[in-house]
Protein backbone atom coordinates (compact mmCIF):
# COMPACT_ATOMS: atom_id res chain seq x y z
CA UNK A 1 0.00 0.00 0.00
CA UNK A 2 2.64 2.24 0.88
CA UNK A 3 4.98 1.43 -1.91
CA UNK A 4 1.75 2.61 -4.26
CA UNK A 5 1.07 5.77 -2.99
CA UNK A 6 4.80 6.58 -3.46
CA UNK A 7 4.26 5.67 -6.96
CA UNK A 8 1.01 7.43 -7.83
CA UNK A 9 2.42 9.96 -5.73
CA UNK A 10 5.62 10.15 -7.78
CA UNK A 11 2.71 10.29 -11.27
CA UNK A 12 0.84 13.37 -10.02
CA UNK A 13 4.45 15.23 -9.70
CA UNK A 14 5.42 14.14 -12.92
CA UNK A 15 1.98 15.48 -14.41
CA UNK A 16 2.23 19.07 -12.93
CA UNK A 17 5.44 19.58 -14.83
CA UNK A 18 3.80 19.50 -18.12
CA UNK A 19 0.59 22.15 -19.83
CA UNK A 20 -0.94 18.74 -20.72
CA UNK A 21 -4.13 18.72 -22.81
CA UNK A 22 -6.69 18.54 -19.64
CA UNK A 23 -6.98 22.28 -18.23
CA UNK A 24 -5.10 22.67 -14.51
CA UNK A 25 -8.24 22.87 -12.34
CA UNK A 26 -9.07 19.58 -13.91
CA UNK A 27 -6.59 18.03 -13.33
CA UNK A 28 -6.25 18.91 -9.55
CA UNK A 29 -9.63 18.50 -9.60
CA UNK A 30 -8.49 14.35 -10.19
CA UNK A 31 -5.98 14.53 -8.01
CA UNK A 32 -7.59 15.59 -5.50
CA UNK A 33 -10.22 13.04 -5.92
CA UNK A 34 -7.52 10.31 -5.99
CA UNK A 35 -6.19 11.09 -2.74
CA UNK A 36 -9.47 11.12 -1.51
CA UNK A 37 -9.85 7.75 -2.71
CA UNK A 38 -6.86 6.50 -1.38
CA UNK A 39 -7.63 7.35 1.74
CA UNK A 40 -11.59 6.34 2.23
CA UNK A 41 -10.48 3.32 0.53
CA UNK A 42 -7.20 2.17 1.92
CA UNK A 43 -7.53 -1.95 1.61
CA UNK A 44 -8.51 -1.75 -1.96
CA UNK A 45 -5.28 -1.11 -4.39
CA UNK A 46 -5.51 1.79 -6.88
CA UNK A 47 -3.72 1.97 -10.00
CA UNK A 48 -4.21 5.24 -11.65
CA UNK A 49 -3.49 5.13 -15.08
CA UNK A 50 -1.49 7.41 -16.75
CA UNK A 51 -1.50 8.54 -20.32
CA UNK A 52 1.81 8.15 -21.77
CA UNK A 53 2.75 11.07 -23.85
CA UNK A 54 2.04 10.65 -27.37
CA UNK A 55 5.11 11.30 -29.78
CA UNK A 56 2.81 14.84 -31.13
CA UNK A 57 2.75 15.68 -27.30
CA UNK A 58 6.61 15.34 -27.23
CA UNK A 59 6.58 17.48 -30.31
CA UNK A 60 4.29 20.37 -29.13
CA UNK A 61 6.46 20.30 -25.73
CA UNK A 62 9.60 21.11 -27.87
CA UNK A 63 7.38 23.87 -30.09
CA UNK A 64 6.44 25.61 -27.33
CA UNK A 65 10.35 25.64 -25.70
CA UNK A 66 11.58 26.75 -29.34
CA UNK A 67 9.00 28.91 -30.56
CA UNK A 68 9.70 31.01 -26.88
CA UNK A 69 13.23 31.15 -28.61
CA UNK A 70 12.48 32.30 -31.92
CA UNK A 71 9.98 34.58 -30.15
CA UNK A 72 13.11 36.31 -28.42
CA UNK A 73 14.97 36.44 -31.58
CA UNK A 74 12.07 38.46 -33.37
CA UNK A 75 11.89 40.61 -30.95
CA UNK A 76 15.48 41.52 -31.34
CA UNK A 77 15.09 41.60 -34.78
CA UNK A 78 16.81 38.68 -35.77
CA UNK A 79 14.14 36.59 -38.49
CA UNK A 80 15.24 32.91 -38.18
CA UNK A 81 16.56 31.30 -41.37
CA UNK A 82 15.04 27.75 -40.79
CA UNK A 83 13.19 25.67 -38.40
CA UNK A 84 14.03 22.66 -36.76
CA UNK A 85 13.53 19.59 -39.11
CA UNK A 86 11.35 18.10 -36.56
CA UNK A 87 8.73 20.85 -36.58
CA UNK A 88 7.25 19.01 -39.91
CA UNK A 89 6.63 15.91 -37.77
CA UNK A 90 3.27 17.12 -36.73
CA UNK A 91 2.18 16.28 -40.25
CA UNK A 92 2.41 12.24 -39.41
CA UNK A 93 3.43 12.50 -35.46
CA UNK A 94 1.36 9.63 -33.69
CA UNK A 95 -1.20 11.25 -31.54
CA UNK A 96 -3.65 10.39 -28.74
CA UNK A 97 -6.53 12.23 -30.01
CA UNK A 98 -8.47 11.91 -32.63
CA UNK A 99 -7.30 13.94 -35.68
CA UNK A 100 -9.91 14.34 -39.14
CA UNK A 101 -9.16 16.91 -41.86
CA UNK A 102 -9.21 19.64 -40.00
CA UNK A 103 -6.24 18.65 -38.12
CA UNK A 104 -4.31 18.03 -41.04
CA UNK A 105 -5.44 21.52 -42.60
CA UNK A 106 -4.39 23.37 -39.76
CA UNK A 107 -0.87 21.59 -39.73
CA UNK A 108 -0.63 22.55 -43.17
CA UNK A 109 -1.37 26.28 -42.31
CA UNK A 110 1.24 25.86 -39.38
CA UNK A 111 4.12 24.99 -41.17
CA UNK A 112 3.20 27.34 -44.00
CA UNK A 113 3.32 30.20 -41.47
CA UNK A 114 6.85 29.00 -40.18
CA UNK A 115 7.80 29.66 -43.98
CA UNK A 116 6.77 33.00 -43.68
CA UNK A 117 8.28 33.91 -40.51
CA UNK A 118 11.86 32.84 -42.60
CA UNK A 119 10.75 34.93 -45.80
CA UNK A 120 10.21 38.24 -43.54
CA UNK A 121 12.28 40.78 -44.74
CA UNK A 122 12.07 43.32 -41.60
CA UNK A 123 11.63 42.81 -37.85
CA UNK A 124 7.76 44.32 -38.43
CA UNK A 125 7.47 41.56 -41.10
CA UNK A 126 8.84 39.10 -38.76
CA UNK A 127 6.21 39.54 -35.96
CA UNK A 128 3.34 39.72 -38.27
CA UNK A 129 4.22 36.32 -39.24
CA UNK A 130 5.38 35.03 -35.83
CA UNK A 131 1.52 36.12 -34.76
CA UNK A 132 0.19 34.65 -37.40
CA UNK A 133 2.12 31.43 -36.45
CA UNK A 134 0.49 31.68 -33.03
CA UNK A 135 -2.38 32.39 -33.94
CA UNK A 136 -2.56 28.69 -36.23
CA UNK A 137 -1.49 27.05 -33.05
CA UNK A 138 -4.82 28.70 -30.84
CA UNK A 139 -7.07 27.95 -33.82
CA UNK A 140 -6.18 24.46 -33.51
CA UNK A 141 -6.18 24.34 -29.58
CA UNK A 142 -9.51 25.53 -29.57
CA UNK A 143 -10.34 22.56 -31.29
CA UNK A 144 -7.64 20.00 -29.82
CA UNK A 145 -6.49 19.65 -26.47
CA UNK A 146 -7.27 23.49 -25.13
CA UNK A 147 -5.19 22.88 -21.91
CA UNK A 148 -2.21 24.94 -22.81
CA UNK A 149 -4.46 27.46 -24.77
CA UNK A 150 -4.00 30.14 -22.15
CA UNK A 151 -0.09 29.78 -22.59
CA UNK A 152 -0.11 29.58 -26.32
CA UNK A 153 -2.40 33.01 -26.20
CA UNK A 154 0.77 34.46 -24.23
CA UNK A 155 3.40 33.86 -26.86
CA UNK A 156 2.14 36.48 -29.12
CA UNK A 157 4.26 39.61 -29.79
CA UNK A 158 2.46 42.34 -28.50
CA UNK A 159 2.49 45.82 -30.76
CA UNK A 160 3.66 48.40 -29.62
CA UNK A 161 1.99 50.06 -27.20
CA UNK A 162 0.00 46.78 -26.55
CA UNK A 163 0.83 44.85 -23.79
C1 LIG B 1 -2.79 21.40 -36.30
C2 LIG B 1 -3.14 21.41 -34.89
C3 LIG B 1 -2.16 21.92 -33.88
C4 LIG B 1 -1.29 22.98 -33.99
C5 LIG B 1 -1.06 23.91 -35.16
C6 LIG B 1 -0.62 23.07 -32.72
N1 LIG B 1 -1.04 22.09 -31.87
FE1 LIG B 1 -0.37 21.75 -29.98
N2 LIG B 1 -1.46 20.05 -29.86
C7 LIG B 1 -2.33 19.58 -30.84
C8 LIG B 1 -2.86 18.30 -30.45
C9 LIG B 1 -3.84 17.45 -31.25
C10 LIG B 1 -2.29 17.99 -29.18
C11 LIG B 1 -2.51 16.73 -28.35
C12 LIG B 1 -1.43 15.73 -28.71
C13 LIG B 1 -1.59 14.39 -28.01
O1 LIG B 1 -1.76 14.39 -26.77
O2 LIG B 1 -1.46 13.38 -28.71
C14 LIG B 1 -1.44 19.13 -28.85
C15 LIG B 1 -0.74 19.25 -27.65
C16 LIG B 1 -0.02 20.36 -27.27
C17 LIG B 1 0.57 20.57 -25.97
C18 LIG B 1 0.46 19.62 -24.79
C19 LIG B 1 1.56 18.58 -24.85
C20 LIG B 1 1.53 17.68 -23.63
O3 LIG B 1 2.45 17.81 -22.82
O4 LIG B 1 0.57 16.90 -23.50
C21 LIG B 1 1.20 21.80 -26.00
C22 LIG B 1 1.96 22.47 -24.87
C23 LIG B 1 1.01 22.35 -27.31
N3 LIG B 1 0.26 21.47 -28.07
C24 LIG B 1 1.51 23.57 -27.73
C25 LIG B 1 1.42 24.03 -29.05
C26 LIG B 1 2.10 25.22 -29.55
C27 LIG B 1 2.97 26.13 -28.72
C28 LIG B 1 1.79 25.34 -30.86
C29 LIG B 1 2.25 26.35 -31.86
C30 LIG B 1 3.65 26.69 -31.86
C31 LIG B 1 0.89 24.23 -31.19
N4 LIG B 1 0.70 23.47 -30.07
C32 LIG B 1 0.34 24.04 -32.44
C33 LIG B 1 -2.65 20.23 -32.02
C34 LIG B 1 -1.98 21.36 -32.54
Amino acid sequence: MKLSKIIIGGCLIGTSFFVSCQQNSEVMAEEAKAQTELKEEPKEEKTLKMKEASELALLMRSMYEENLEIRKGIMEGEIPKSFPEDFVKIHSAQSNENLNETFYALAEQYTANLEAITAAKTKEEGIKAYNGMVNTCASCHTIYCQGPLPKIKKMRIPAPGES
